[in-house]
């Protein structure tokens, strides 16, 4: 929202009360004097008005390696989830920026900004998500111009986007998608007849899984990482 009209809407301060205050210099945007109130601000902006923070939440965004084993939820009676691996501050406010399953591995983010994580997760951004994958068949030379003309899900009434699989060799490929329909590639595989025994997320767009993050461990993305998905 707009800066002036986050300070009207605390209504400490009439409209016009605000405008002076902003070409006073008594506002701060991230620390710096902002006079323009029609500066675009978010939830994550730091506001201070004369020396008073009105606002400061900090934005959070963790890649994660997830292990096998672990639920991506926030929350599960039964199984470990992958919170549990996440010993941060801001822990309970974070949440998913897209799922894996229970015994697939890789790369898993997780941000407390909501407009961030819709960027990563929704469909029509068609950001691209490469797995490494093992099947239990050898993966025949076909597979790749089947998944390019995309498998029809009946449940979804859809055909997946076309999607592309180098096979590295036997029963191993790199399989790249485009969106993330529930359990996509293990059922890509099983509309070919063959079967995923492992799978791992090495990439979500530009971001790669970071090769020196042991299974089970997180870091901070750095700023540019964070901007791959800002607008
Ligand atoms: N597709 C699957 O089938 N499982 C995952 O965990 C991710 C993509």
């Amino acid at each position: 929202m707009r800066l002036d009209r986050f300070l009207t809407r605390r209504g400490t301060h009439p409209c016009k009360e605000v405008s002076r205050l902003l070409q006073d210099g008594r506002v701060r945007v991230d620390g710096a004097v902002e006079t323009d109130g029609r500066r675009r601000i978010s939830r994550f902006s730091r506001i201070e008005l004369e020396g008073e923070i009105l606002q400061a939440q900090e934005a959070v965004y963790l890649m994660l390696y997830k292990p096998a084993g672990y639920l991506s939820a926030t929350t599960d009676p039964l199984h470990p989830t992958v919170m549990e691996l996440i010993d941060h501050p801001l822990r309970d406010e974070l949440h998913l920026a897209g799922r894996l399953d229970r015994a697939s591995t890789g790369l898993l983010l997780l941000t407390n900004d909501g407009c961030w994580s819709k960027r990563v997760t929704e469909p029509l951004e068609e950001i691209s998500k490469v797995y490494r994958v093992t099947t239990r068949d050898e993966i025949s030379p076909e597979t790749a111009a089947i998944f390019a003309a995309g498998i029809y899900f009946a449940y979804e009434d859809l055909t997946t986007r076309p999607a592309v699989l180098e096979i590295l060799g036997g029963r191993d490929a790199l399989l790249t998608i485009h969106e993330g329909r529930y359990h996509q590639v293990k059922r890509m595989f099983h509309a070919v007849g063959n079967q995923v025994l492992s799978l791992h997320r090495e990439s979500i767009g530009p971001l790669v899984l970071d090769e020196a993050l042991p299974p089970g461990k997180f870091r901070p993305l750095g700023a540019a990482e964070v901007a791959c998905f800002s607008r």
